[in-house]
């Protein structure tokens, strides 16, 4: 199975990735965090990569399509099909990802569209912290962990807040999604493509909905 996740920034993309791919095994390719380990890892990529995100702002089309395109071509993604988190973000993007996965003969079976209250996004990424070794993402008020502190995942003690949640940046990063993304949604909702799911409920009620749209597609 072959999905896409939209939704704009704090919308819960990776919250529901993680449990999408518990569930039904695919890989989940996320574009931010394939920024962000290159970032860490300072490669030249990560370094440009850097300028734009520190900013709010979109890494550029070649970049973020180049390494999207290599990643799908990985033999793993025939076997178990795959998830893609904010990708595509442009238009030009999206057609990019349509002449990608026709060149590998690879079908899109649907897209997650969470539907949020761009209101709500704000406190959703001043509260968010991730665990430094499993990536985990958790918010200080609607999703803490069970033990004050401890990582529920991997048990790890140290988390980190993401750069690019500091309140300038969220907002650039709002404005910028929110002026790019109805081209792409409205591309796919012409191929039947799309479910709507609504993303101001709490986590596992998000993800109930979510499941009901998969079991639709297959
Ligand atoms: P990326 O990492 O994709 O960030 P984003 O789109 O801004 O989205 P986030 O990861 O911030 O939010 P999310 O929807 O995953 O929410 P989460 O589940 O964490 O991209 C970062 C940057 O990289 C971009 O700005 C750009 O510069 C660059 N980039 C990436 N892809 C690119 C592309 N294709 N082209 C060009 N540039 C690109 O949840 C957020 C918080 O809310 C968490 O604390 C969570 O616990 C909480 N939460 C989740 N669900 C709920 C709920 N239902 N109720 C209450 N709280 C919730
Ligand atoms: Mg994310
Ligand atoms: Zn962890």
């Amino acid at each position: 199975m072959n999905l896409l996740i939209m939704g704009l920034p704090g919308a819960g993309k990776g919250t529901q990735a993680a449990k999408i791919v518990e569930e039904f095994g695919v890989a989940h390719i996320s574009t931010g965090d394939m920024f962000r380990a290159a970032m860490a890892n300072q490669t030249e990529m990560g370094r440009l990569a850097k300028l734009f995100i520190d900013k709010g702002e979109l890494v550029p089309d070649e970049v973020t399509n180049g390494i999207v395109k290599e990643r799908l071509a990985e033999s793993d993604i025939a076997e178990k099909g795959f998830l893609l988190d904010g990708y595509p973000r442009t238009i030009e993007q999206a057609h990019a990802l349509d002449e990608t996965l026709k060149a590998l003969d690879i079908k899109l079976d649907g897209v997650i569209n969470i539907e949020v209250n761009p209101e709500s996004l704000v406190e959703r990424l001043s509260g968010r912290f991730i665990c430094r070794s499993c990536g985990s993402t958790y918010h200080k008020v609607f999703n803490p962990t069970k033990v004050e502190g401890t990582c529920d995942v991997c048990g790890g003690h140290e988390f980190f807040q993401r750069e690019d949640d500091k309140p300038e940046t969220v907002k650039r990063r709002l404005d910028v999604n929110i002026a790019q993304g109805e081209p792409i949604i409205a591309h796919y909702r012409e191929l039947g493509l799309v479910s709507d799911i609504q993303g101001n409920q709490d986590i596992d009620d998000v993800f109930a909905d979510v499941k009901k749209a998969i079991a639709a597609i297959k």
